[in-house]
């Protein structure tokens, strides 16, 4: 059960009556506010608890409910928003997502279908409202991006993009912390050529004591990019499922960039990864069925509440050129997007190149076209996340050729 439960809304009509229902059923403490104003006071005078949930009414008489949003985050972080919302695919929803809210539901859902939410939510706001990674006031102000590498079928080039984008962070001086979150057949140690000694999994064990550093799990496999590896044994994802969270965030709280390379698609563990990202890399071959499935995928984050606005689309292994399958334009309005990212396939020598870790021969030093294409990859996340990029310079004039063609409108 939730310790503080509330709800704030300026509409008298309002369909969630709280206090008769949730009152010692949902929460110990149920609250009601007529505005943003009186919720963000009523809060910082009073203790509401470990787990917390307040439900955010998009009709607010004083502030706006991203703003509201965004406040209770800054000011709460163990503090879980859900705003209320009849279209969860609203523009309205997508923004209220990246300000910080955790979930959509509609104003005329049931008590019981609250009570769901509430259930799923409740592991996220009991975890930060104990402290399971609480972050220093260091980790506040360092909170370094999570891009999660995610597809919605298998082999679409997920591992092939982590690393190659991890390494030309890497060479863009950040420090990376690349991350294999594919807990059941993680590729990279191997690919890397490397046996990590310390996996994910005694990680997320020794972050449930406070003060603790993710630094010694990792093993470095280029200049500035740390490897975060699963457990060899597949029986062991089991162990760190539900910590994805906790995991990330502490990640990002040590590193400038976290970069997570994922599995075939299982809901739950992908919905855990996307739903904490802060850009997703939405990777799909250059078939039809890969377009449908991934409008599919998104279709499932927008339902659970894991806005859209974060996903770029990146078509892998693409041809230019006309052939037996759908162009690239084809493929971007079948995902109704003006602009798309793809990466060239380079045939079979690359294919074996990766394949055997040779990571550096397919960039070519940065001057390749597969090396380019990752770095807009970058600099559209650097963009949208405020990351600074200090230097791609031995890429600029590879990346000043290939940008001229770079999106497909
Ligand atoms: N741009 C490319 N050009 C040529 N070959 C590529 C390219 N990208 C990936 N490949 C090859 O495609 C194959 C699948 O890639 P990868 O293993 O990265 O996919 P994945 O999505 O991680 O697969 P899984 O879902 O099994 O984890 C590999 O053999 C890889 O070397
Ligand atoms: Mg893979």
């Amino acid at each position: 059960m939730l310790d503080t439960l509330a709800l704030v809304s300026s509409d008298p009509l309002c369909s969630f009556d709280l206090s008769r229902t949730a009152q010692d059923t949902l929460a110990r403490v149920v609250q009601t506010f007529a505005t943003g104003e009186e919720c963000l006071k009523a809060l910082s005078y009073h203790e509401q608890g470990d787990a917390c949930v307040v439900l955010v009414d998009s009709a607010l008489s004083d502030l706006s409910p991203l703003n509201l949003v965004d406040a209770l985050r800054r000011e709460h972080p163990q503090i879980a928003c859900i705003l209320l919302a009849d279209d969860p695919s609203s523009d309205l929803v997508s923004r209220a997502m990246l300000a910080g809210a955790r979930a959509t539901l509609p104003p005329a859902a049931t008590g019981s279908e609250l009570s769901d939410l509430l259930r799923r939510l409740a592991p996220v706001a009991q975890a930060e409202g104990n402290g399971a990674h609480r972050g220093t006031p260091e980790d506040k102000i360092h909170q370094g991006p999570i891009v999660v590498v995610s597809s919605a079928r298998g082999g679409c080039g997920k591992s092939t993009v982590s690393a190659l984008f991890a390494l030309v962070a890497g060479q863009a001086d950040l420090d990376v912390a690349l991350v294999d979150f594919d807990l059941q057949f993680g590729d990279l140690g191997f690919l890397f050529d490397v046996a990590p000694e310390h996996t994910l999994a005694d990680l997320a064990e020794t972050l449930s004591s406070p003060g603790k550093s993710c630094r010694g799990f990792s093993v470095a496999v280029a200049e500035g990019v740390s490897l975060y590896a699963p457990s060899p044994v597949p029986e062991q994802a089991e162990v760190i499922a539900g910590r994805s969270r906790m995991l990330l965030t502490a990640l990002s709280g040590e590193h400038e960039l976290v970069v997570v390379n994922t599995g075939a698609f299982h809901a739950l563990s992908q919905l855990e990864l996307l739903d904490r990202a802060d850009r997703a890399l939405c990777l799909l071959d250059q078939t039809l069925v890969g377009a449908r499935a991934t409008l599919r995928m998104r279709d499932l984050c927008t339902r659970s509440g894991i806005p859209s606005a974060r996903f770029s689309y990146v078509v892998e292994r693409a041809h230019r050129s006309n052939g037996y399958h759908p162009s690239l334009d084809e493929i971007a309005g079948l995902l109704g997007q003006s602009a798309l990212r793809f990466l060239d396939d380079g045939g079979l020598r690359t294919a074996q190149a990766l394949d055997r870790g040779g990571f550096d021969e397919v960039l070519g030093g940065g001057r390749s076209a597969l090396a380019a294409q990752v770095a807009l990859l970058l600099e559209d996340i650097a963009l949208s996340t405020g990351l600074s990029l200090n230097s791609l310079p031995h890429m600029r004039s590879t990346l000043r050729r290939e940008s001229k063609g770079r999106f497909l409108r």
